[in-house]
């Protein structure tokens, strides 16, 4: 097992009913900036609970932060929140509200000349963030228990993360009943990017890392069979409530403690989206069963636990049980409705040419064992044809 440092500061307000506190968990001298996204939370009444909890404070608003938040409309906010001397953020929605917040909490207070350097620097010239907390509707990034943010620049076409120690939430409000009005392509992506993250720090080297491990399986496990309950679209708080503390849990820092982290199908991700609009978990299903294939050799070991663990293979060798975690893996997506193929979204190799590009200009190279470079995902990308 690797060295570690743990700390976590996030408050989490979980259950029903528990938008109700808002009045409590935030400082009764705070000036309010409310951020949420394109309107869905004014159609599922999770406005109105916001609202009627808050009613006494002093609150600004600023709506549109879309998908993929940008850096163009989060400037906007930033311009609002000054203007308005905000001293506090309270983000309500999905993981591109609470990104484009957080953006928006550093930005306030960046003391530098251009603001996109916070994203450019993956957030190292942070030094100070107005606080902020979150309401989260759309279980699946992780962002309300952990100080990351992914922004997207249109003049630049670029996708980038950040995080700073600064941009941890005070407070997450998680209210499984926030979850009912998404539609099944939500609930799809929730399910698929929970599980991608897990496998972003189970499916790397072997360090011996025991119990994470088996805090990373019981998150497959619980995402494989409640996955069929959250997928009807049925009301079933249960089965939403559990979806909701998978999501959070696969990305809040305990699964990585002392392990290796790949974070390359989230790279090669993000810069499909970048270049073709996918929605953030439709990359990942494309990019990691091709990845799996590509690093069959190095990952074979964690990729047969996974077939073993999880998907319950007693039989074969390591190799065989490594190709079964990733046809089983494939076949979950598949179950939940989601395609794993460019072709899918009519990308061909030569669009995917463009991802290839921006690796080779950028120099980076990625995975755990640092070899995925240009070539590596020109071939990842053929894979995920
Ligand atoms: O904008 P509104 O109208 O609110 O609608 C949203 C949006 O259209 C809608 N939605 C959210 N909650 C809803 C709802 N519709 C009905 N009922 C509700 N309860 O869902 C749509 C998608 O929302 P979005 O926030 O974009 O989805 P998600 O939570 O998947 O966030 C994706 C973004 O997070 C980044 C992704 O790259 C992407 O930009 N990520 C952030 C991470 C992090 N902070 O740690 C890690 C992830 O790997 C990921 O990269
Ligand atoms: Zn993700």
């Amino acid at each position: 097992m690797q060295n570690f440092t743990f700390c976590n500061p996030v408050k989490i307000v979980f259950g029903k009913g528990t938008i109700a506190n808002l009045n409590e968990l935030i400082d009764p001298k705070a000036k309010i900036l409310l951020t949420y996204g394109g309107g869905s939370i004014k159609k599922n009444g999770v406005y109105r609970q916001v609202r009627a909890a808050l009613k006494k404070r002093k609150v600004v608003e600023f709506g549109g932060i879309e998908p993929n938040p940008t850096y163009e409309t989060c400037m906007k906010a930033v311009r609002l929140g000054r203007k308005e001397k905000i001293n506090f953020l309270l983000a309500v929605g999905g993981g591109s509200v609470l990104d484009g917040s957080k953006f928006i909490a550093a930005a306030i207070s960046y003391k530098g000349k251009d603001p996109w350097e916070i994203v450019k620097s993956y957030g190292q010239v942070v030094k100070s963030a107005i606080s902020m907390g979150t309401v989260l509707t759309l279980p699946a990034t992780g962002s309300e228990m952990n100080a990351f943010g992914v922004i997207s620049r249109l003049s630049t076409t670029e996708k980038l993360a950040f995080g700073s120690p600064h941009t941890y939430p005070k407070f997450s409000i998680l209210d499984p009943q926030t979850t009912y009005s998404l539609d099944k392509k939500q609930l799809r992506n929730g399910i698929v990017d929970t599980f991608v993250h897990v496998a972003e720090q189970y499916a790397t080297v072997d360090l011996n890392t025991a119990l994470q491990d088996k805090y990373a399986e019981a998150v497959f496990k619980t995402l494989v069979e409640i996955a069929p309950a959250v997928m009807s679209g049925k009301k079933d708080y249960d089965a939403r409530a559990n979806f909701m503390w998978c999501a959070t849990q696969a990305l809040c820092g305990l699964l990585s403690c002392g392990v290796k982290g790949d974070w390359s199908t989230h790279g090669i991700g993000h810069e499909i989206t970048a270049f073709f609009g996918l929605a953030h978990a439709e990359t990942l299903a494309i990019v990691l069963p091709a990845m799996w294939k590509y690093e069959i050799k190095n990952k074979g070991a964690k990729l047969a636990k996974l077939a073993e663990n999880v998907y319950g293979v007693k039989k074969g060798s390591t190799k065989q049980k490594a190709a079964a975690a990733i046809e089983h893996t494939v076949k979950f997506f598949h179950s939940v409705g989601m395609p794993t193929s460019l072709k899918a979204y009519g990308i061909t190799l030569k669009d995917a040419e463009k991802v290839v590009n921006r690796f080779a200009d950028r120099g980076s190279i990625l995975g755990e064992n640092k070899d995925i470079d240009p070539k590596a995902v020109r071939k990842i990308l053929r894979l995920g044809l």
